[in-house]
């Protein structure tokens, strides 16, 4: 079977690499992958911003299923227009992607839903925001709508800043479109924790929870960022928290998006605030996570194909995907400057050395290959990725590699899992 991975980051590569090891893959793509992808998947041209290039590319190289990483070509419909052509393909279609691609749809429908979220107000102007200020107490969490890679979320400390801010978002000035409309919400405390399941539209099959560290800085200091690290232990949740999770949340979510006639289908991540009043929905994406799809794919032990393939068919079941009881973590390793601007092209050394450790499988994000070496381009770079019978060894392999790892510039967290680890 020939598969087809649409996208260019670490997600991507942990995606390739687990796809590969089903035994009825016998060829797999990558568009356009990235250099270390390169190795285990033919690499294809491709502009995933275009519907076109996208259609073009399948329709040239027939795969026989379609995988797609990022949340562009979903919100772009390319499920939809795949479908419509008889092509199989993995994801949510654009109406059904909304929960992701509009943040004011996601409030609004979990509101619909009575699901556990934190209070919010829609804003399309600065006399909104302003007649919504008062509602709230600092701090105040400020979201663009639209997609924004990570980068439309602040949390601003006095309602003035919350004003200047929304106010910048709407004048298209911060973030263009995506900013056109804002969402103003509470701000809300405790831990996060990332909980994924596929669905085929009616049923849902739970991945192991993982936790994102998404500011850049450690000790959850400076920016959002896409995600700087992630990690997976077999207790990160109790079972009695996950069936909570899957009868409050993640089941009522599909039901009620097939109810209102836009059935999910795919992998629907649940970003959750684990606050004193119970878990809480942050936002939700309609794809795998980036990085936590890297930790998480390190301890899946069943046949990834076949649970993309249950939910295409509609025969998703809860037991579709078989986990080991290791942990695992992930480190991302940046460019200087991200989640700023930053210089690429720098040469990476120490790759070879750092996979020798045990347990270590290094995913790219932001490399490309020349002339047998990596070289950085992009921000995030590597996710280094590492699993062990306990949470400890496996964060001290990860960083045990990405000690071995060196580019002009490179910076990363030293902090993945700490809080858990301390909890122990
Ligand atoms: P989102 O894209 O909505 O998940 O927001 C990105 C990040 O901002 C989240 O992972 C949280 O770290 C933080 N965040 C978002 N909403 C809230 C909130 N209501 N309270 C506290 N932190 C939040
Ligand atoms: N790690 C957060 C995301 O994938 O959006």
């Amino acid at each position: 079977m020939k598969v087809l991975v649409i996208g260019s980051g670490g997600r991507e590569h942990a995606l390739v690499w687990k796809l590969r090891q089903s035994p009825r893959v016998t060829k797999i793509y990558c568009a356009p992958g990235n250099g270390g992808i390169a190795d285990e998947a033919e690499c294809v041209a491709a502009d995933v911003k275009s519907l076109d290039s996208m259609v073009a590319l399948a329709h040239q190289l027939q795969p026989d299923l379609t995988v797609v990483g990022p949340e562009l070509p979903l919100m772009l419909g390319v499920v939809d227009e795949f479908t419509r052509r008889g092509w199989r393909v993995f994801g949510p279609t654009q109406a059904a992607a909304q929960l992701e691609t509009s943040k004011s749809f996601a409030k609004e429908f979990l509101h619909r839903h009575h699901i556990p979220t934190a209070h919010y107000a829609i804003c399309d102007s600065p006399e909104q925001v302003r007649d919504a200020l008062p509602h709230f107490h600092t701090p105040i969490v400020v979201k663009a709508d639209g997609l924004a890679a990570g980068k439309g979320v602040v949390i601003a400390k006095s309602k003035d800043e919350a004003s200047t801010v929304a106010n910048q978002m709407l004048s298209g000035r911060m973030l263009g479109e995506a900013g056109a409309r804002v969402v103003l919400e509470e701000f809300l405390e405790g831990d996060e924790l990332s909980f994924l399941v596929v669905s085929d539209g009616e049923r849902v099959a739970p991945l192991v929870a993982a936790q994102d560290h998404k500011r850049v800085g450690n000790g959850d200091t400076g920016p959002n960022t896409g995600g700087m690290g992630a990690y997976t232990t077999p207790t990160i949740i109790d079972d009695q928290m996950r069936d909570w999770l899957l009868a409050h949340i993640m089941r009522p979510v599909v039901a009620g998006m097939k109810d209102e006639g836009a059935e999910f289908k795919g992998v629907l991540y649940c970003g959750l605030m684990m606050t004193a009043r119970g878990p809480m929905v942050l936002e939700f994406n309609c794809r795998f996570g980036d990085p936590e799809t890297q930790p998480i794919l390190l301890r899946l032990e069943s046949d990834l194909l076949e649970a993309m393939e249950a939910s295409i068919d509609g025969r998703t079941s809860d037991g579709d995907f078989k986990w080991s009881n290791d942990s695992a973590a992930c480190v991302v390793m940046a460019s200087g400057g991200y989640p700023g601007a930053y210089e690429a092209g720098k040469k990476i050394n120490g790759l070879a050395e750092a996979a020798q450790v045990e347990g270590v499988k290094i995913f790219h994000a932001g490399t490309s290959k020349r002339d047998e070496y990596s070289y950085t381009s992009g921000g995030r770079v590597l996710g280094v990725t590492a699993r062990a019978a306990d949470l400890e060894t496996a964060v001290q392999r990860a960083y045990d590699a990405c000690a071995r790892i060196g580019f002009d510039g490179a910076h990363y967290r030293k902090d993945i899992a700490a809080r858990a680890l301390k909890k122990d």
